[in-house]
């Protein structure tokens, strides 16, 4: 595989979207055994917010990212909604998404749980090239009616959000140069959800094991590009632990300071989390035409998937 093979489409415009309802770790400190300095220390996480459906919040951010993209969204083929939290187990919550946005196009769900953004990205870069010309990926999850509220080893981290992104065929080879997609399913007892059930998780064996996984897929996506890490301009993680993100990027030897953290206001957003970190640093001024990005992503399963593009958007 080389990084020819994929190309001719660009990131457009960006969307993000948060429940009103603030959750602060003072708050969780009245429901579990917890302290607000142990939770900031642990994870760097303030707050976060919850609240809405996976559905409702994955349509605001779609309708956000297409109205700053100016295209008519009649001319969208396919919506790809990255979530591990959907509504229903039927239909796709992407069904319900395109028609609350009144879209006339393809619509499906893609569970890849963190790293499902990504994926998601890839996989619209992929359809593109197939002959769609523009994909809606949204990342939205509500993980807080998957999480045990009783539990203080989970609940301090997990959160709802969604960020969405329009990306449209290009004339050219488009803003992917390179990409890696994984997965280690030994690892599934890690982190899981039963139905009807809440998340169980082993802390330390993720922490470990995402460490590892984000600096595997980066490194995979930096050699497809034929770019070393020197050449990244911001890197856009996901939003699990700052301590993980840490040390991923000291491991890559990438300066921290070159990542985009939104964790402190959002907590683990899962599948939105790097979409609404790439907002962020966008909307901020951060990305600049021409700027090289780093996205990577690793969840449950244990999956992980990175990107390396160039923004060629607005
Ligand atoms: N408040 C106070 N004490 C706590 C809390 C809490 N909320 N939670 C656990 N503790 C205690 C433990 O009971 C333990 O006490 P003990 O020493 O008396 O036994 C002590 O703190 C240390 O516990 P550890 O689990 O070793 O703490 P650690 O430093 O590993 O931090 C954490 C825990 C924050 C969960 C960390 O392991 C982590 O972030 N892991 C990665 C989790 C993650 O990223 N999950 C999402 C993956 S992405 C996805 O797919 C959704």
């Amino acid at each position: 595989m080389t990084a020819h093979s994929v190309s001719g489409a660009r990131m457009m415009a960006l969307g993000a979207a948060l429940p009103e309802k603030v959750l602060t770790n003072h708050d969780l400190a009245k429901m579990v055994d917890t302290t607000h300095e142990w939770i900031l220390e642990r994870t760097g996480i303030h707050e976060r917010r919850i609240g809405g459906t996976t559905a409702g919040l994955a349509a605001e951010a779609g309708r956000i990212a297409i109205e700053r993209s100016g295209i008519d969204p009649a001319t969208i083929d396919l919506l790809i909604l990255a979530t591990t939290s959907p509504d229903r187990r039927v239909p796709a919550t992407a069904s319900t998404v395109q028609e609350i946005l009144g879209l006339s196009c393809g619509a499906m769900d893609l569970n890849a749980a963190c790293s499902g953004f990504v994926y998601a990205l890839i996989a619209a870069h992929g359809f593109i090239n197939l002959g769609h010309h523009r994909v809606l990926v949204i990342g939205a999850e509500t993980l807080s009616r998957m999480t045990d509220w009783t539990d203080r080893g989970t609940c301090i981290l997990f959160a709802d959000g969604a960020g969405a992104a329009v990306i449209e065929r290009t004339e050219g080879p488009g803003d992917l140069h390179g990409w890696h997609v994984d997965s280690n399913g030994a690892l599934e007892s890690a982190l899981y959800c039963d139905f009807d059930a809440k998340i169980e998780m082993s802390g330390q064996a993720i922490f470990k094991n995402a460490v590892l996984a984000m600096e595997h897929a980066a490194r995979q996506s930096l050699e497809m590009a034929e770019m070393s890490a020197a050449d990244i301009d911001i890197v856009i993680p996901h939003q699990a632990n700052v301590r993980i993100v840490e040390a991923s990027c000291k491991r890559l030897g990438i300066p921290y300071d070159k990542t985009s953290m939104v964790i402190h206001r959002t907590g683990n957003t899962s599948s939105a989390s790097v979409p609404l970190a790439l907002e962020d640093a966008w909307i901020g001024g951060r990305v600049k035409k021409g700027d090289r990005l780093l996205l990577v992503g690793f969840g449950a399963g244990m999956t992980s998937a990175a990107a390396v593009i160039t923004w060629d958007g607005k």
